[in-house]
């Protein structure tokens, strides 16, 4: 069946609960980190944890909106596309996010 391809291309990588509200947590996943946020309203993203400018850590970051700030040298990044917002350049990887029974899932390339 077509679904059960599907979900073979999801990777579960913790628990939304584990997720604070306003905050993110660092999921090691397949030699790289994954930063995976939960913004104030309850939405979750997962991107490259390395900030495209030093490799900062965006997980230890502000969250902020749809946004989350980097802790080193405030570079903002959108957390829907990886893009650094206003005249700020680079761009970190994003992973499709689906919440499943509690569950943070994240599209993994094959
Ligand atoms: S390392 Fe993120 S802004 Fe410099």
């Amino acid at each position: 069946m077509n679904s059960i391809a599907k979900i073979a291309e999801w990777t579960d990588i913790c628990a939304v609960d584990d997720v604070p509200l306003r905050g993110a947590r660092r999921v090691r996943l397949a030699g790289m980190e994954v930063g995976v946020f939960r913004n104030a309203s309850g939405r979750v993203f997962a991107i490259d944890n390395q900030c495209p400018h030093k490799q900062g850590p965006l997980s230890e970051g502000i969250v902020h909106d749809t946004s989350v700030t980097c802790p080193l040298h405030s570079l903002v990044i959108d957390l829907e596309t990886g893009k650094a917002r206003g005249e700020d350049e680079g761009c970190v990887k994003t992973f499709e996010v689906a919440l499943q029974s509690g569950r943070v899932l994240i599209k993994m390339e094959a």
